[in-house]
């Protein structure tokens, strides 16, 4: 509803019923003009995706002609790589689906690794990547000026790059090597001592990346530290964990809503929207 006001478009809700057996229901508008955005953020996938092809598929059959989806967070893009023999390779699997139904893909800080374009995980042919670096880096800059910029691992330097040129911090990045889903070593070497510290990283799962770069800033007896993600998807008891560890603040963008979102992504859809897409 926020984005359909800041891009100035008409707004309507699909209505989603889950059945008690797991099966969802879904209820599109009986008219539909012949471009539709639909608005859907893919955390919780594996029931999003389909309610998301019911109702593209209704959306086809009502005559929709143009239809673009605005993922906020956008799932299963990090298994780009088949690492055994028989491996699924989620991303490409997800992506020709996406693209099957959609003609247009906005989305934010999508975790592309071993892929270049986000147009190369979902070939819709107009597939968008936004950056919400700009975003967070003027948030940063208002509530934490001159705070050290962290970066957990090699691949959140483009974000952390960003965040720090626009909030006027510096920034120093680790790396990690991942031995399982919750297990994460992360190496990472900084003068931290007094200073106010922001982790920053696209997303925040289990949460254990996070937690390692703490682990070791916090040897430094830095003033204080704080995180910032981009998606906040804080599966299980990540959250809570993290919210009594000693963290100065928590701070998420609206991409998947939840308590810590601080910064809003309207704005940024909009105005692709508006011009673009
Ligand atoms: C992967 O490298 C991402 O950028 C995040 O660092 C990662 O997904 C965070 O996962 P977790 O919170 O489970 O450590």
């Amino acid at each position: 509803m926020a984005l359909a006001a800041s891009a100035g478009m008409d707004y309507a809700d699909v209505q989603v019923h889950r059945f008690p057996d797991g099966e969802s229901r879904v209820r599109l508008p009986a008219a539909l003009p012949a471009r539709v955005i639909m608005c859907r953020s893919l955390d919780h996938p594996n029931d999003k995706l389909i309610e998301l092809v019911l109702a593209a598929e209704e959306a086809r059959i009502l005559g929709v002609d143009k239809l673009t989806l605005v993922a906020p967070y956008l799932c299963y893009m990090r298994q780009d790589y088949s690492f055994r023999p028989g491996e699924a390779v989620s991303q490409r699997s997800v992506g020709s689906l996406l693209a099957r139904y959609f003609d247009a893909l906005v989305t934010v800080d999508p975790h592309l690794h071993r892929v270049s374009s986000l147009e190369q995980a979902v070939p819709t042919g107009h597939s968008v990547s936004l950056l919400a670096a700009g975003f967070v880096g003027e948030f940063l800059a208002r509530e934490r000026p001159g705070s050290l910029v962290v970066g957990p691992d090699a691949e959140s330097e483009q974000w952390v790059r960003v965040v720090a040129a626009r909030s006027g911090s510096d920034y120093v990045v680790g790396s990690k090597v991942r031995h399982g889903d919750r297990d994460v070593e992360i190496l990472l070497q900084g003068d931290f001592r007094g200073r106010d510290v922001v982790l920053v990283d696209d997303m925040a799962s289990t949460g254990r990346t996070l937690e390692a770069a703490a682990k070791i800033i916090w040897t430094q007896q830095p003033a204080s530290i704080s995180i910032i993600v981009t998606h906040a998807l804080f599966s299980g008891d990540a959250f809570e964990r993290l919210s009594s560890a000693g963290f100065a603040h928590i701070w998420s963008t609206d991409s998947i809503p939840h308590t810590s979102n601080a910064i809003a992504l309207a704005p940024l859809l909009a105005d692709q929207l508006r011009s673009k897409v």
